[in-house]
């Protein structure tokens, strides 16, 4: 099984043992004491340190080169002074250390030090250049470990075919991809067969990397992977909700973000059962364009020709719109009836064909406008009750509505704070609903409590659509409390 080490950042050598000791009674199997980022170091905290938790310790003094603390002139002699203590192992880099690394070697073993080789590159690298580093490590170290940057789904897929490869042949490894898309390299950490899950205890140290308590609950069993998809994905609250669910209900997942373009979905869903992926979130530009990709739609999905979760099992996959459950839900849980009742929909994209059809279901009559006429209309033709086109500049004499829903990104964070419609027409509605939830109070939220009225903003259609979604993915009752924490911590 993958041995989880706690990566250990302290200033100090007191606080370094404390926090090592911690983390091993914490479940870590191993403290990784970063010995390059404390202050001062020198022969006699090597060796307090190995006193106090050196055989469950692995002791790495980072050149600056590759990415470590402080330049340091005498790495050379520290080096040595490691090698003379028992750790339960020592990380020999392979550049700054491999003139001494034979030296360093049989000082280790003389400790019963296993030796980790590693090397980490600056820049995302080709595979045959990792596979080299590797086998370059192999041939110094008991453990070889490589670190890369990955950007693109692909070269993450690389990664793990590598991982996998390696296992098979019983090479004891590390590879990591770092940054947040290489986290899939350290959520299939043990599914690949690693020697060494690197997880952080505190502050992390490098982007991407796991925390100890989800290292903890992947070990040893068959992780799923959920994640998001679009382009740009930008601050999505969805891994810190779905996030919070796995942790809930202690489940070997993981939720990460998939930032990846058209031209990439297919290489993602063709290599999802290799990535383990049991579940996606589709968002923005990808939810329409996903539709023909898939095996199987159910019902919503199929009816609004979009689709927000994938559902993935054997070579096999089925698209689902839990928007429309989400905002039917909302509905109720905000106890707004809209039977027979005049709404207004702003907007004509997929969030808003969600909207309309659970509209049009409980009864109510429904318009629809936004800023591109012919995607109204093409929305109005999608269903088979009439759906009232009005193009925005006519709203002046249209209504009133029980009901106003912005299913535009108006309002939203990193998009412009004007309004979806200008005041007057906002006077004209009863109840005000924003699907944007980030910030939890738009201008168009503000401005109509101004105006006296009742708003909403989109944050529990998000709640109960993230719900339904887990509870495709993975069988349970959504723990939608645990959820609802998150997503309010992740806003405020
Ligand atoms: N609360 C929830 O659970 C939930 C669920 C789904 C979506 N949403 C939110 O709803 C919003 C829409 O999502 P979507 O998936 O429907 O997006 P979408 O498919 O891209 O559609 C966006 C709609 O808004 C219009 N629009 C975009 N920028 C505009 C601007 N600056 N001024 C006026 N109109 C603009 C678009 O018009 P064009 O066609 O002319 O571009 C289109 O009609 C997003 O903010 C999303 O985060 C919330």
């Amino acid at each position: 099984m993958t041995k989880i080490a706690a990566v250990i950042v302290a200033s100090n050598a007191r606080d370094a043992e404390r926090d090592a000791r911690a983390a091993l009674s914490g479940g870590a199997d191993l403290a990784e004491l970063r010995l390059d980022q404390l202050d001062s170091l020198n022969s006699s905290v090597v060796r307090s340190l190995s006193a106090a938790v050196g055989p469950r310790a692995i002791a790495t003094l980072r050149s600056p080169s590759q990415g470590g603390g402080a330049s340091m002139t005498n790495r050379n002699d520290l080096m040595r002074d490691i090698a003379a203590q028992r750790f339960a192992y020592i990380d020999i880099e392979l550049e700054a250390d491999g003139a001494r690394a034979e030296e360093l070697t049989k000082a280790a073993k003389r400790h019963r030090t296993g030796v980790i080789a590693s090397h980490h590159f600056a820049k995302p690298a080709d595979l045959s250049d990792v596979q080299d580093a590797l086998e370059s490590c192999s041939a110094i170290g008991d453990v070889a470990k490589v670190a890369v940057p990955v950007a693109t789904i692909e070269s993450v897929i690389q990664l793990v075919d590598l991982m996998r490869s390696r296992a098979s042949r019983k090479a004891r490894t590390v590879v990591i991809g770092t940054g947040i898309p290489g986290t899939m390299t350290r959520a299939l950490a043990d599914d690949c067969g690693q020697e060494i899950q690197y997880a952080s205890w505190g502050r992390s140290v490098v982007a991407g990397q796991l925390t100890l308590a989800a290292a903890k609950r992947l070990r040893g069993r068959t992780p799923i992977v959920l994640g998001i998809v679009g382009h740009p994905i930008g601050h999505s609250l969805s891994p810190a909700i779905h996030e919070a669910a796995l942790a809930a209900l202690d489940l070997p997942g993981v939720y990460l973000p998939f930032d990846v373009e058209r031209d990439s979905l297919d290489a993602l869903l063709q290599s999802a059962d290799r990535l383990r992926i049991r579940g996606l979130n589709v968002t923005i530009p990808h939810k329409e364009s996903i539709v023909e990709r898939l095996d199987e739609l159910d019902g919503d999905a199929e009816r609004l020709g979009a689709v927000n979760t994938v559902l993935i099992g054997d070579g096999w996959t089925k698209g689902h719109n839990t928007d429309v459950f989400g905002f039917r839900l909302s509905l109720r849980s905000l106890g707004l009836r809209v039977g027979d009742r005049a709404a207004l929909v702003v907007g004509a994209g997929g969030a808003a064909r969600a909207v309309v059809d659970v509209l049009l279901r409980e009864g109510a009559k429904v318009q629809v406008a936004s800023r591109n006429v012919k995607r109204s209309e093409s929305l109005a033709e999608a269903f088979d009750q009439p759906v009232e086109v009005v193009p925005m500049e006519k709203l002046a004499r249209s209504g009133p509505w029980d009901l106003l829903v912005n299913a535009t990104p108006v309002g939203a964070q990193g998009f412009s704070d004007g309004l979806p419609v200008p005041e007057s027409i906002l006077a004209k509605a009863g109840f005000v609903y924003d699907l944007v939830y980030n910030p939890p109070t738009t201008r168009l939220v503000a401005e109509a409590k101004r105006l006296g009225k009742p708003t909403t903003s989109g944050l529990e259609m998000l709640l109960h659509q993230a719900a339904k979604s887990f509870e495709l993915w993975t069988g349970r009752a959504p723990p939608i409390e645990a959820m609802r924490r998150a997503a309010k911590e992740a806003l405020s």
